[in-house]
């Protein structure tokens, strides 16, 4: 009897461990734990047994019932279980849970800048004109009155195509494109011209927090048939004014072999007021661009005849401004994709 009940415990287990449906686990519990399973067959027989034998048998059998029981219910349990699992493996879709949050883009803080000032001079009447990144020597150079081995060259650290003999160059500046306005728009020399120029432009620069190989700038020209430098100081000044707020500005003399004459435009230092800091160097002011009225050979070569028409022209570095505005000490942040620093924008 003893080991009947042992052998039966053993085969339910046994058996049970293989069952993962409903209908299994039925027939199971009918065959074992059942009216007319085989725990009861088997304990019906206790009455038979000696006197003497009759306790532990009967203590063994209620062992085994409970054992068979609880691991009855357990099973339950366990398929259930494994039941949910397989659902959601076959349909991993959880429409309750909450959905990823979007990466929302926004514009590259240099991109920002740029068109903050389209934004400024198209107010200022000034058209945005593109001009390419490719550009012959004689574009970059010496249609702005630099010819070949000019000492001026050495301020354009230069990036040559290969195999074109220095002929074709990545644009050291966006003044070519003056050039090309004065061509493309200029109606061979009959209409005056409002245009700015951005772009991305090369130097053969050593890379330092100030330098970099490659940065945007904007251009602008302007053509007309009066247009004196005083022209050029009342809208820079205004430019200024627009972008920086009523700070005061100076002008001071320069030299561009493509302006006659030249000048740089400084803004009172926009982080100490003028008062003096470690970013204006102490001298109150921050320098912004360069600008000059328009070469005659300049004019002569955009197709404008000098003794009828004037015009201004200025060049900024757009990081170096989007730099001061926004503290930015390295501008090699600009080109470096750090989200860290784009997500600041
Ligand atoms: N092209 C000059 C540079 O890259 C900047 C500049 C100066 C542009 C004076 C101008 C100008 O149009 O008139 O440094």
């Amino acid at each position: 009897m003893i080991g009947e009940l042992n052998q039966l415990r053993t085969d339910a287990l046994e058996q049970l461990a293989h069952i993962w449906d409903d209908g299994a686990l039925e027939a199971w519990r009918v065959k074992f734990l059942g009216r007319n399973g085989l725990l009861s067959t088997t304990l019906s027989k206790l009455g038979t047994l000696p006197k003497e034998e009759r306790p532990a048998a009967g203590k063994l059998a209620n062992e085994v019932k409970q054992a068979l029981e609880s691991a009855y219910e357990q099973k339950i349990g366990a398929i259930k279980q494994r039941a949910l699992s397989e659902s959601l493996e076959a349909a991993p879709l959880d429409v309750t849970l909450p959905g990823r949050p979007i990466q929302r883009g926004r514009l590259h803080p240099a991109t920002a800048n740029l068109r903050e000032l389209y934004r400024i001079w198209g107010d200022m009447g000034f058209q945005v004109f593109r001009s390419r990144e490719v550009e012959s020597d004689e574009m970059n150079f010496q249609l702005l009155n630099i010819p070949p081995h000019h000492p001026a060259r050495d301020n354009w650290s230069t990036f040559y195509v290969a195999h074109t003999n220095q002929r074709v160059l990545l644009r050291t500046h966006t003044s070519p494109g003056q050039i090309r306005a004065m061509r493309e728009l200029g109606r061979n020399g009959t209409v005056p011209l409002r245009v700015v120029l951005p772009g991305m432009c090369y130097r053969y620069e050593q890379i330092s927090a100030r330098y970099e190989i490659q940065f945007n700038q904007l251009e602008g020209l302007a053509i007309g048939r009066n247009i004196t430098f005083a022209d050029l100081k009342g809208t820079l000044t205004e430019f200024a004014r627009r972008m920086y707020g009523d700070r005061p500005v100076r002008f001071y003399g320069d030299h561009f072999p493509f302006t006659e004459p030249s000048a740089q435009m400084d803004v009172q230092c926009i982080i100490c007021d003028g008062a003096g800091c470690g970013i204006c160097k102490y001298t109150g002011y921050l320098e912004i661009l360069g600008a000059g009225m328009v070469h005659p050979h300049v004019l002569r070569n955009g197709g404008y005849d000098p003794n009828e028409w004037s015009g201004f022209a200025f060049g900024m570095g757009t990081e170096r401004i989007a730099m001061l505005k926004h503290r930015i000490e390295d501008i090699r942040y600009f080109w470096g994709n750090d989200l860290r620093f784009l997500e600041q924008f």
